[in-house]
């Protein structure tokens, strides 16, 4: 069935039916999202991690789908992103590549997969492309340049990401806005400096204040991806699970809730509850029947074994 139809089926929705992909789009390239900053248009990144996740998001138009290492909170429920690793972040690859036809698909390098040695990064960042990824995501500044080098060497596009790193900027300190004074906003400047020099193809600044996020946007040829960052990047990236509403509680200020679907999913799940309990589901149109033929047989064997409950 066309997805138009499918979409006019399900009710009103012109958005809905204007953006759905029939699966015959171009795929997305590294070089699609770089002319994106050259035609000043604006590049839409959110992150998955499941097939149906990352389906809606693909359907739903958005140029880049990040597996970030968020998986681990979101998905897994760790305290932080440094409990990841490896073998679960490409499982989540998996699942996100064997749905998007159309994104760009970045795989993130958990924490533990490029510390050690430039053969950890680049060969942690083969499986990431054998999983179907089409780039990967590596935090840090000065001190990966040798590692993104070695790993586009390797044929690999490279993401970078500056500002708030979350799988080590806590062990160091409480600030999570950077760029706050001079001599943080030109050590920024200069990592962004230097990661587009060593070929990534845009760079992910989380945490860093418009004013600084405007400077390194219009200093660089390559497309800088906000979050918290203002409104001067040339892209943005949120966690698919805050801009859902998948979660109760405070929310970060940069975050937009696009849905509530914590309350949606917890009102659907307490009224199925109700009706198990009060027997209003299932009902005679959610069951089976068999022949009465059959039935007649059946039952009538029952009673010359004396096997009828009632009897
Ligand atoms: O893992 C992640 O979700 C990220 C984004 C917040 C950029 O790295």
């Amino acid at each position: 069935m066309p997805s138009e139809a499918l979409d006019n089926r399900n009710g009103d929705s012109t958005m809905r039916s204007k953006i759905l992909t029939d699966g015959n789009e171009q795929k997305i390239t590294v070089n699609h999202i770089r002319e994106m900053k050259k035609n000043k248009e604006k590049v839409a990144m959110v992150t998955a991690y499941d097939y149906f996740g990352a389906l809606i998001c693909d359907r739903a138009g958005v140029d880049g789908v990040l597996v970030g290492d968020s998986a681990a909170m979101v998905m897994l429920g760790y305290p932080n992103t440094a409990a990841i690793g490896m073998r679960e972040m490409l499982v989540f690859c998996g699942a996100v590549t064997r749905a998007v036809k159309r994104a760009l698909i970045i795989g993130d390098l958990p924490f533990g997969s490029y510390q050690c040695s430039v053969t950890d990064a680049v060969s942690n960042s083969v499986l990431f492309i054998k999983a179907g990824c089409n780039a990967v995501k590596i935090e840090g500044g000065t001190e990966v340049v040798p590692l993104i080098r070695s790993i586009i060497a390797a044929g690999i596009p490279v993401m970078g990401h500056i500002g708030f790193t979350p799988q080590t900027s806590p062990l160091w300190n409480n600030n999570r806005l950077h760029g706050k004074t001079e001599k943080s906003a030109l050590k920024l400047l200069e990592q962004a400096r230097e990661l587009e020099e060593a070929g990534a193809f845009s760079i992910v600044l989380e945490m860093v204040t418009d004013e600084v996020a405007t400077l390194i946007s219009e200093s660089l040829s390559i497309p800088t991806i906000g979050i918290g960052s203002g409104l001067n990047c040339d892209g943005q990236v949120l966690v698919s699970h805050d801009l859902l509403g998948l979660h109760q509680g405070a929310q970060f200020r940069f975050v937009k809730r696009y849905a509530r679907l914590y309350e949606t999913i917890f009102d659907a799940m307490s009224q199925y509850r109700k009706d198990v309990k009060e027997k209003k589901f299932p009902q005679d149109s959610n069951s089976f029947h068999m022949d009465k033929n059959e039935l007649g047989k059946v039952l009538r064997k029952l009673e010359q074994q004396g096997n009828l409950r009632n009897e």
